[in-house]
């Protein structure tokens, strides 16, 4: 009797124990659903290889488990922007069988109007790669970029570039202007480069590294920090953000607790290429430099004649986004972009809370907004120059700026601990509405990692976009992307513009479909005459700020 009595309640308590489960697991369901944001991934292309790219370093990078939805959408993406294998070279390397800008060549095709084009035509242009000895290559996977120019028009437009995979690509440009139009091709890095580049990431995320200051009473230690942090004997201490999930680890201090720890800034870089390996980061000989064309470079472009200009694509995203003309920029995407004067910036920024997070290019426009309004004061928090955070304030017509860097992997000056944070927790703080503007940029400091890390980051942002646009709808939310710079041999192996394309090709996919706005920085700096810049010039800054306060206030500019 007993014992069935027994096992009656056993039952029972097993059957109350799986209905709390049950229901655990479908409320859990109901709100991974609600927060997760479904990707716009069409499942019927799903390609399902492993490329070698993607081989994560997990003997010192580690990651927090993906729900079923990221882990896909990570698959995807990854799948996405593979980049074309490229073939492994001798140790040590020779430049003779790697692509040589100086021999290798341009040819403006004919087009189907046999040299004739007319504004809303495309232009072709096929580039054939040699080699230092002059033989034609016959693997892809160089990274070029290609430009239509006009310097008397002050006109410039981005091309989009095809990769045969056979040693030729195709530049295709969309001719938007009346007059002369030069071409511009650009070999940023040899396929052989790329490989290093694509090895580095995988072998040496922690070739830039930082440190904390530890201090308790008259103890102070100074230990190494990172995302992906070399196993040792020592102990480490975990930083991960319980909230997001972004992790980050310090060697334990031998004498302090980990809870000790009262600032972060960057430790420095250990450059460890193979021998010779930096023949291949030559300026002037194989990174950003110019290809030249066989016959005339220069194609003239007649006035409209028949038909419409057809640049929407299928998925509604214009290619090329936009242009220069008369030095400004135009949008191809449906937004009109107006200019704002001292006042009409003023006027659209009334009433008005701005909120900027990010890295250095993005302090650039707090920068920029605090120098163009008059009365805009910026607030003393008594804040480093280079870190932030950072708010001004004009009283008299209400408007609130403020400017925040996003947490680590961070390369700036000395921050403390205190004022680390994710862009994704500052958003959950924030309660939104129409008259809330929230400005994302990040990229640049996170170039040297899998892209993995960079996935996971936009992931986290974006699920608090998501939430913040279901609370407050009004809100407007707005992401540069990221821009070309100038490269050095050290400014590219911290992060050459090839890590930049790829995560900015990720960050694309990872905002389509949402309602935010981009600010398309990469076509705004490849598309203009002045030198590539990690922090862009003012002219293109004026332009990013007209498109920025085109958003928040649509036909109220100059
Ligand atoms: C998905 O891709 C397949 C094959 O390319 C195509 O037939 C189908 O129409 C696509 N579906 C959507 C919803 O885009
Ligand atoms: C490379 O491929 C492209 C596109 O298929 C083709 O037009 C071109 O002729 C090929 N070039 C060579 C050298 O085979
Ligand atoms: C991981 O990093 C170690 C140390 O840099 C390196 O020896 C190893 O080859 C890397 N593994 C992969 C899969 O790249
Ligand atoms: C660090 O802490 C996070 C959060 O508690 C945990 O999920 C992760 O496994 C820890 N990582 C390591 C390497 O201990
Ligand atoms: C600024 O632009 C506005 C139009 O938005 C115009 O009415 C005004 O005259 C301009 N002010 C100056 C000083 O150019």
């Amino acid at each position: 009797m007993k014992a069935t009595s027994w096992t009656r309640k056993g039952f029972l308590a097993i059957f109350l124990f799986l209905t709390v489960l049950a229901s655990i697991f479908v409320l859990r369901h109901i709100e991974v659903k609600r927060l997760h944001y479904q990707p716009q991934v069409n499942a019927t292309i799903i390609m399902p290889r492993v490329s070698p790219h993607h081989i994560v370093n997990r003997s010192f990078c580690t990651f927090q488990p993906l729900s079923p939805q990221d882990a896909l959408e990570e698959r995807l993406i990854l799948d996405s922007i593979a980049w074309p294998a490229t073939p492994v070279l001798p140790s040590p390397i020779s430049l003779e069988q790697t692509t040589d800008p100086a021999h290798s060549t341009f040819t403006i095709l004919p087009g189907r109007k046999g040299g004739q084009w007319h504004v809303g035509d495309q232009l072709e242009v096929m580039i054939q790669t040699f080699d230092f000895q002059g033989r034609p290559k016959k693997s892809g996977g160089d990274f070029i970029l290609a430009t239509l120019q006009s310097r008397k028009l002050e006109a410039g437009v981005a091309g989009q570039l095809v990769d045969h995979q056979n040693g030729s690509y195709s530049a295709v440009f969309s001719l938007l202007w009346e007059g002369d139009a030069q071409v511009e091709v650009t070999l940023v890095h040899p396929s052989e480069a790329v490989t290093v580049l694509d090895r580095l990431n995988r072998e040496q995320p922690d070739r830039i590294y930082f440190k904390s200051l530890y201090r308790s009473g008259s103890v102070s230690e100074t230990t190494i920090c990172n995302v992906c942090l070399r196993p040792t004997q020592q102990p480490v201490c975990n930083y991960t953000d319980l909230h997001v999930g972004e992790p980050w680890f310090c060697y334990k201090p031998k004498k302090l607790s980990c809870d000790t720890r009262i600032n972060h800034f960057k430790g420095g870089f250990k450059q460890n290429l193979k021998v010779k390996e930096e023949k291949l980061f030559q300026s002037g000989v194989n990174m950003k430099v110019s290809i030249q064309a066989t016959g005339s470079s220069i194609a003239t472009v007649l006035s409209k004649k028949e038909g419409q200009l057809k640049l929407k694509t299928s998925s509604g995203t214009s290619v090329p986004s936009g242009y220069y003309y008369q030095g400004v920029w135009w949008t191809l995407g449906g937004t009109t972009i107006s200019q704002f004067n001292r006042s009409a910036i003023t006027q659209c920024l009334k009433g008005k809370v701005v909120h900027m997070y990010g890295d250095s290019t993005i302090r650039q426009w707090f920068e920029f907004l605090n120098a163009a309004l008059p009365g805009l004061k910026e607030f003393d928090l008594h804040s480093r120059r280079q870190v932030g955070p950072f708010m001004s304030l004009d009283y008299e017509n209400n408007i609130l700026v403020t400017y925040r860097c996003h947490g680590p992997p961070i390369r700036f000056g000395l921050i403390p601990t205190r004022e680390l944070r994710y862009i994704a927790n500052e958003i959950d703080d924030l309660i939104g509405g129409p008259n809330t503007v929230v400005v994302v940029g990040i990229w640049s400091h996170l170039g040297t990692y899998p892209i993995e890390i960079y996935i996971r980051r936009l992931q986290s942002i974006r699920r608090a976009v998501v939430q913040l646009l279901d609370r407050a709808p009004g809100t407007l939310v707005i992401i540069r992307t990221a821009n070309v710079k100038a490269l050095t041999l050290y400014e590219t192996i911290t992060n050459s513009d090839w890590y930049s394309l790829q995560r900015d090709k990720v960050l694309r996919a990872m905002f389509k479909g949402l309602k935010v706005h981009l600010i398309d920085a990469w076509e705004m700096t490849l598309a203009h005459h002045l030198p590539h810049n990690l922090h862009p010039l003012p002219p293109i800054i004026k332009n990013m700020i007209d498109h920025l306060l085109s958003y928040i206030c649509p036909h109220k500019g100059g």
